[in-house]
């Protein structure tokens, strides 16, 4: 979100333009990556919207680019359609998340700011020496974060989108915390069988399709692992999330040994992004 000052900066600019309905639909719904400011434009306030960006541009100096979201996530790479509005004709950025400089294109590649804490927050559970498995990589944040905050022994990424994969590469070569991190372009049911150790960790950030990529996760996580699994939930329903990973590991003639559920996100009204950290025999 813009913060509490920036949206009053925001609000006063447009006070003028816009009705308080108008302004209350709209202030606070724009996130910020790198120096873009992605806007969700209420269908009410197209015909406003050059006056909006020119107010959110004129709010923060630190954004040199406003757009608005042209559309929604979607498809197999949970990609995001862009239309500038203001400020430069680009969509590329850099953004800083604790200490890791990632190069991205909100529009070509998923990258969220607003999983950043659990970024970290995984990457303060590894152990020294862990070796790591990152499904569904991105443009690297999980990798780069949790070798910059921990003495982890390997760190893998595995990524489909090549556009993803091409700046997580990008963002390895600009770090210095890279030595421990490999990253693989391709599908994870592909590349999974071809590695040739098994991992102490495996994390799975792709909370719309998780379930369907368990057993493949659990192919490569270690006796006494711990597997990281991202999931969209209702707050009365997070027992069938559980169910998930319960049902994964019998399948495979294991057992969850224990789980905690920690919630990183908020998707719509009751649901929510969690990640369940489970330990796999
Ligand atoms: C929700 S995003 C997470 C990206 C990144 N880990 C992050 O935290 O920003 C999920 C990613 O999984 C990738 N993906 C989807 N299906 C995949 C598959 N079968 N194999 C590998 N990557 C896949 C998408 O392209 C996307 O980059």
């Amino acid at each position: 979100m813009g913060g509490r000052f920036l949206q009053m900066q925001l609000k006063k600019r447009l006070a003028e333009s816009l009705s308080a309905r108008e302004l209350k639909a709209l202030v606070g719904a724009y996130d910020v990556v790198g120096d873009i400011a992605i806007v969700i434009i209420p269908e009410a306030l197209t015909a406003k919207e050059q006056t909006i960006a020119t107010a959110i541009l004129a709010s923060n100096r630190k954004i040199k680019v406003v757009a608005k979201r042209a559309g929604y996530y979607g498809g197999e790479f949970r990609t995001l359609p862009l239309q500038i509005l203001a400020g430069e004709k680009r969509k590329e950025t850099e953004v800083k998340e604790f200490g890791v400089r990632l190069v991205v294109n909100p529009e070509t590649v998923y990258y969220s700011v607003r999983s950043g804490n659990e970024r970290r927050r995984i990457a303060s559970l590894v152990a020294p020496g862990e070796s790591v498995l990152v499904l569904f990589s991105g443009i690297a944040p999980f990798p780069l974060v949790i070798a910059r905050h921990s003495q982890a022994g390997t760190i893998i990424g595995i990524e489909k989108n090549p556009q993803a994969h091409a700046y997580a590469v990008t963002n390895l070569s600009r770090n210095k915390y890279h030595k421990n991190i490999e990253l693989y372009l391709g599908d994870v049911r592909d590349v999974v069988p071809t590695l040739p150790a098994m991992f102490d960790r495996v994390i799975m950030p792709l909370p719309t399709r998780g379930a369907e990529f368990l057993s493949c996760a659990l192919q490569a996580l270690k006796a006494n692992g711990v597997l990281h699994f991202y999931d969209m939930q209702r707050t009365a329903l997070y027992d069938q999330s559980l169910a998930k990973i319960s049902d994964a590991s019998a399948a495979c003639g294991r057992t969850v040994l224990s789980s905690t559920i920690t919630r990183c996100g908020h998707c719509a009204p009751n649901i929510y992004r969690i990640c369940i950290d489970s330990r796999i025999s």
